[in-house]
């Protein structure tokens, strides 16, 4: 593995050819936020709030640092005028269906983002994509996905395959960064399964 030497931030930077510019920050301790970003999964690069500002042969321009390869000699800036605008743009589009997370507001606060920037949209999802990307690449169970084109994009359970994987897992509940995937939990339990939490085998047998 060679070893590459970057600038982020005005600090010298050592990194592996395979990591990209949030791994080589985040390794030197420096901070870039994410939404769609999970250790865990494959690069995503859906919400863009990780952009930064990147130099390289002399010209600058804007890349997501979670699947951005870093570079010899690449010059990273993780906050400037323009990284801040873009991010206090997705934050107010993000707030818009979620104006409640608490993820959000902590960066509405950082990035001056106003939550009544844009209309409230009705759909809380803000498709960072990491409930149905955990379910496939880790659990490998396809229990969601994401349905529609466009603005009408969102993600749902299959209710099939949610029936029989999905009340003894639960695991990509606490990755959502809005309440979308409890709502859309909430839905499917009540349409497509009304019953099954009634055939549930208790854990332990009431004694009485
Ligand atoms: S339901 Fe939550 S975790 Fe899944 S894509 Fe939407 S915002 Fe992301
Ligand atoms: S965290 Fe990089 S695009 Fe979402």
């Amino acid at each position: 593995m060679s070893e590459i030497v970057l600038q982020i931030d005005g600090t010298k930077v050592r990194a592996t050819e395979e990591m990209t510019i949030l791994d080589a920050a985040r390794n030197a301790g420096i901070s870039i936020p994410t939404l769609c970003h999970n250790e865990k999964l494959e690069p995503y690069g859906a919400c863009r709030i990780c952009t930064v500002e990147v130099e390289s042969g002399g010209r600058t321009s804007l890349a997501a640092a979670c699947v951005r390869p870093v570079e010899k000699d690449l010059i990273v800036k993780t906050r400037s005028e323009k990284v801040d605008r873009i991010r206090k743009m997705l934050v107010q589009e993000a707030l818009a269906h979620a104006s409640d997370s608490a993820e959000l507001r902590n960066l509405a606060q950082q990035y001056g983002a106003d939550k009544d920037r844009f209309e409230q949209e009705s759909s809380l999802c803000i498709l960072c994509g990491l409930c149905v990307r955990y379910c496939a690449e880790i659990k490998k169970k396809d229990a969601l996905a994401f349905l529609d084109r466009g603005v009408k994009r969102e993600i749902s359970f299959i209710p099939d395959v949610a029936s029989k994987e999905c009340w003894n897992c639960k695991e990509c509940f606490s990755l959502c960064p809005t309440s979308a995937l409890h709502a859309a939990w909430a839905l499917i339990e009540a349409l497509a399964f009304p019953n099954t939490r009634l055939q549930q085998k208790p854990e332990k047998e009431e004694t009485a």
